[in-house]
């Protein structure tokens, strides 16, 4: 069995940021952790296999698959399973680009440990967002097999956004709130030059990095489940999130300040964060 960590990024949504979260998230991996990381784009547009293979070379292994069309004939499912058998086994860490289309089935994404979806905070976007993880959430809460764990990630959030908007919708499955990704007007100049982990801008270097950061431990984690060594890890880890302050925050007034502390709580910095185990994530259950 492999070792690797599998990791989607999807949604249905175009634009959300899926191929910027993933050629940075595999930078990620590659220059700072030293993993053997490899990029699978399943994206026609190949947005994220063109930024990675143009970009100055950190040793990731790229591949660009485009799926056929042709919904029903599980052509594309072949394909797509056979992209990742490919990479698995010389692998550590797997990052996959994909806009989901029907024309995979939901069970493709058995296939991973961890789904991302990044969405902004933004009411279309968060109802697209929606609308995805609950026509999905029978793979999410399913008992019989071992599950992916699915990670919304708030992609191009500003200051003075909250999570507020998060919180109010009722999602059937649960999930983990990664750190935010922050909006960058750089964002558009680095495709293609410059990786988020890498630039000399320290701010969008240390926001990355400790985005990258969580969902590498949120990995480890479900190793460690996966290997059955820490049954509990993960409810243990958890307890005292800094869930608990969002909710606070959720139910106090609308003075500013309480909602400024809120983001400045998900947006610790990283010399406290390295100590915690899953500092910046917040659990969600299905009641949330
Ligand atoms: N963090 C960010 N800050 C600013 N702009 C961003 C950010 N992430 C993505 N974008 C911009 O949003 C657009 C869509 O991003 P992209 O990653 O291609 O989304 P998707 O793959 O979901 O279609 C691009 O123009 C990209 O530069
Ligand atoms: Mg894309």
């Amino acid at each position: 069995m492999s070792n690797a960590l599998k990791i989607l990024i999807t949604s249905q949504k175009g634009g959300v940021g899926k191929s910027t979260v993933s050629a940075n998230l595999a930078a990620y991996f590659s220059y700072i952790s030293g993993k053997k990381t490899s990029l699978i784009d399943f994206d026609h547009q190949a947005t994220a296999g063109k930024w990675v293979k143009k970009a100055y070379p950190i040793g990731i292994d790229c591949m660009t698959v485009d799926l056929p069309n042709a919904k029903g004939s599980g052509i594309a499912l072949l394909k797509a399973k056979e992209a990742l058998r490919k990479c698995v086994d010389t692998m550590e860490v797997v990052i996959t680009d994909l806009t989901w289309t029907d024309v995979l089935p939901p069970d493709f994404l058995f296939e991973f440990d961890l789904v991302l979806v990044p969405s902004s905070l933004s009411r279309v976007e968060l109802d697209s967002t929606l609308e995805f993880v609950n026509r999905f959430s029978f793979v999410f809460n399913s008992r019989l097999r071992n599950p992916p764990k699915l990670v919304i990630v708030p992609s191009r959030v500003d200051n003075l956004q909250t999570y507020e908007s998060i919180f109010s919708k009722s999602f059937n499955a649960g999930f983990f709130l990664s750190p935010p990704v922050m909006y960058s007007t750089s964002a558009n100049e680095f495709f293609g030059t410059e990786f988020f982990v890498m630039t000399t801008n320290k701010e969008i270097r240390e926001n990355f990095i400790e985005f990258g950061r969580s969902i590498e431990q949120l990995g480890e984690i479900e190793a460690d489940l996966k290997l059955n060594t820490r049954q509990n890890a993960l409810t243990h880890k958890v307890s005292g999130s800094i869930l608990d302050r969002f909710r606070a925050v959720r139910n106090s007034s609308e003075n500013p300040s309480v909602r400024a502390a809120a983001n400045d709580s998900a947006r610790i910095k990283p010399g406290g964060r390295i100590k915690a185990v899953i500092p910046s994530f917040l659990m969600m259950g299905r009641d949330g």
